[in-house]
């Protein structure tokens, strides 16, 4: 058992995603043939030694779904003192993130191609991680796909036993609908505390660069909506 109520391997499965192969470009499949045994995680069921995988102690942030990577190529670059996990399940944005990381010859940066709730439930140890990113999750706006919304109680409580205590949740998102779900949730989920105060929003942080769905958003005249929860308990 991990912590309140989410054995380890047991978190009901969320249908997050729809699996779709798209459109692969020749530098993205050579990036993924090429920087994979360089970068990649293999899927293996065992549990993740993040020592040994980035050969060092540092502290370790999770982005999960990072899409083309911008953020997460970007915010390494910009700490090398830290470690970054990606989890991503869509192959030709991970084949993009692999060819930046190479092309800027980045070494703090592990990617694994897979469901970032299986992996976190069965690969990565309980008080693992000192941050855990989630930006623009798919928000599933239709009431009835409401259920595949990452954001749910359940997995909040899954993030939390894997962060240290003070270890931080950032979801952003351009969806007012979500933005007031995801409050709701973190709101009542046990052991955090809001860094912006009770009900509050944060202000968007400096250092989260903007990605390819921000931009989408802003196109859309959507606004944005950032929540930073630290553990406390
Ligand atoms: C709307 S996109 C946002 C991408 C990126 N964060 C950005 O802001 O540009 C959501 C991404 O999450 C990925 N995703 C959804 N569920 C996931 C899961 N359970 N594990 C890993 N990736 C997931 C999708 O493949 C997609 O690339």
């Amino acid at each position: 058992m991990s912590g309140l109520g989410v054995p380890d391997g047991h978190m009901r499965r969320i249908r997050s995603y729809v699996r779709r192969e798209g459109r692969i470009t020749t530098a993205q499949r050579r990036a993924l043939e090429d920087l994979w045994p360089r970068f990649g995680v293999a899927d293996s069921s065992d549990r993740l030694d993040l020592g040994v995988l980035f050969g060092r102690t540092a502290p370790v942030i999770l982005e999960i779904g990072f899409g083309d990577g911008q953020s997460l190529c970007a915010m390494a670059a910009a700490h090398p003192e830290q470690d970054y996990l990606g989890a991503e399940i869509h192959r030709p944005g991970v084949g993009r993130l692999l060819r930046d990381l190479g092309a800027q010859a980045i070494k703090n940066v592990r990617v694994m191609c897979e469901d970032a709730c299986s992996m976190l439930a069965n690969k990565v140890q309980d008080e693992q991680l000192h941050g855990v990113h989630l930006f623009f999750p798919d928000p599933w706006p239709k009431a009835r796909h409401h259920k595949r919304r990452l954001v749910q109680a359940e997995f909040v409580e899954l993030v939390r036993c894997r962060l240290v205590v003070g270890g931080y949740l950032h979801l952003a998102t351009d969806w007012e609908h979500y933005a007031q779900h995801m409050m709701v949730v973190m709101t009542h989920a046990p052991g955090f505390e809001n860094s912006a105060g009770p009900g509050r929003f944060a202000p968007r942080p400096q250092n989260r660069p903007f990605t390819k769905f921000e931009r989408r958003g802003q196109r859309l005249g959507h606004g944005v909506w950032d929540l930073i929860f630290r553990r406390s308990s």
